[in-house]
């Protein structure tokens, strides 16, 4: 029942899941900070992919490059010339347009005025040239045309389009001054699997096929970045590439299409918000010979959570031939020698936290009262456990003091005496805490106590032994 990000964004900031970095002086835009509920989702989501990967697959293994990388990495990767965004000035509201999006509006005020076939020649032209791509050539002719008016710009004198490499620049080293030692922030985690390919092959004894995985900060430096975490300029990345023989790769690619699809279900994201998107042919990357998304239906329509990538030998051929290092691969089984080629699955571990915080959101109707609760699968809930004295006496407050001491050994736990019982369920269905327990009068006579679920709410009376169970067996749900 979301229609837009603004109940996330409310929720995240009221409940510390994520805050606008440097809030105190007034933010800093697309950049935020994880609070304590929301390190705690994130941890929980990159652990599990963590684990899919690696723990669940002998042949993949994981590394952790550096953020900092050699300067020719971006030039063999093709990130210094290609990774670029066509953008546009209004010298009046000094303000940057990416020029896609100018187009999009442009498209949408023609079919306003039922000019459908001329939007739809554009939407092709916009479709087929892309945006990375570079531009189709009269854009700009596009973009001058009267109608094409930033909403907030009454009069504008847009500058020529011009394109906006991604990347962040920044010096090295206490000497440095000029363009000559720039060195960039990564705007992608492949690079540094891609230059660590040949330290792996000759440590980790792999064989092909065999995956590398890693997760990592990258950053790029958006033109146009609201919409909360889904775009950001700061953000990580989990990223698994696996590298196999040429003409193994297209059955490689669907299987690796059909695993991370699993994996999305597998964290209770509902089907019916998940789907595949494959990219037309004429709409490739420059590295790509086949990609799909992974896109979930956010509260701002479709859209793509997760790419699978056939990257061919691309980036191991081009390192070869900015490195003059060998990243040739020898099969000793069938005694031949070739280049790999790669499948990449890449998925933003932000915006998924973002998707899983969407899919779990929901308002209900109870007792004629609305409660917002979060339907998080109970292996990503930040907390786990709510433990509560039904009112603050001594001997209620040892019982429950003793349970949480128990269930910390093995699970996030949070003890709360504040508040009447209601309002402390309420704030950890706010929480997405899956399982709350009440210590009560009656319990120290028998020794039990009252389990809640979060999800429908039910309560059940169980003996304190056994609490550790009904909990375990709660969290494989
Ligand atoms: N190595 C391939 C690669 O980086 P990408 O499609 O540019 O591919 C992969 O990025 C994923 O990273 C996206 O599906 C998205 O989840 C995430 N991502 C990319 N740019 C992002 C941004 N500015 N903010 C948040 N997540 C981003």
């Amino acid at each position: 029942n979301l229609d837009s990000l603004d109940k996330i964004v409310s929720l995240s900031k009221a409940r510390g899941f994520i805050f606008q970095s440097s809030d105190i002086y007034g933010g800093l835009a697309a950049v935020y900070d994880y609070g304590p509920l929301g390190v705690e989702l994130k941890r929980n989501i990159q652990e599990n992919w963590w684990k899919s990967m690696t723990q669940f697959h002998d042949n993949i293994v994981g590394v952790d490059a550096a953020i900092f990388m050699h300067p020719k990495v971006w030039e063999a990767s093709g990130h210094v010339e290609g990774f670029n965004d066509p953008m546009i000035d209004d010298k009046q509201s000094k303000k940057r347009y990416r020029a896609d999006m100018l187009i999009e509006q442009h498209i949408q005020k023609l079919r306003d005025k039922d000019k459908d076939d001329e939007a739809d020649k554009l939407q092709e032209q916009l479709d087929t040239t892309g945006t990375r791509k570079g531009l189709c050539e009269d854009l700009y002719d596009i973009i001058m045309q009267e109608e094409i008016k930033a909403p907030d710009s009454g009069a504008f004198d847009w500058t020529e389009v011009r394109q906006f490499n991604l990347m962040f620049k920044t010096h090295y080293g206490a000497t440095s001054s000029g363009d000559d030692d720039a060195i960039y922030l990564r705007p992608e985690t492949a690079q540094g699997i891609f230059v660590n390919y040949k330290n792996v092959l000759d440590t980790a004894r792999v064989q092909i096929p065999f995956g590398i995985a890693q997760v990592g900060k990258a950053f790029r430096n958006e033109v146009v970045a609201r919409q909360f975490v889904f775009r950001m300029r700061e953000f990580e990345q989990m990223e698994m590439q696996y590298f196999v023989e040429p003409g193994t790769d297209e059955e490689s690619y669907e299987n690796w299409l059909n695993a991370r699809m699993e994996w999305h279900k597998s964290l209770g994201i509902r089907e019916e918000n998940l789907r595949t998107a494959p990219h037309p042919e004429d709409k490739l990357a420059h590295y790509a010979r086949a990609a799909a998304d992974i896109q979930f239906k956010f509260p701002i329509g479709w859209q793509e959570v997760e790419g699978i990538h056939n990257r061919t030998d691309f980036d191991l051929s081009r390192h070869q031939e900015y490195s003059g290092k060998k990243m040739e691969y020898y099969d000793q089984k069938q005694q031949k020698r070739y280049t790999p080629y790669v499948i990449e699955t890449s998925i933003g571990l932000d915006r998924c936290t973002l998707m899983v915080l969407c899919d779990a959101y929901r308002e209900e109707e109870v007792d004629g009262d609305t409660r917002t609760v979060l339907k998080l699968h109970p292996k990503l809930a930040p907390t786990k456990v709510g433990i509560f004295p039904l009112i603050k006496k001594p001997e209620l407050q040892e019982v429950a003091r003793k349970i949480e001491h128990e269930l910390r050994e093995d699970y996030n736990v949070l003890y709360d005496e504040s508040g009447s019982i209601g309002k402390r369920y309420r704030r950890q269905d706010e929480a997405g805490t899956p399982f709350c327990v009440t210590v009560d009068f009656d319990g120290l006579e028998d020794n039990t106590v009252t389990i809640r679920y979060r999800d429908n709410m039910e309560q059940e009376r169980v003996s304190i032994d056994k609490l550790g169970d009904v909990i375990r067996d709660g969290m494989r749900n």
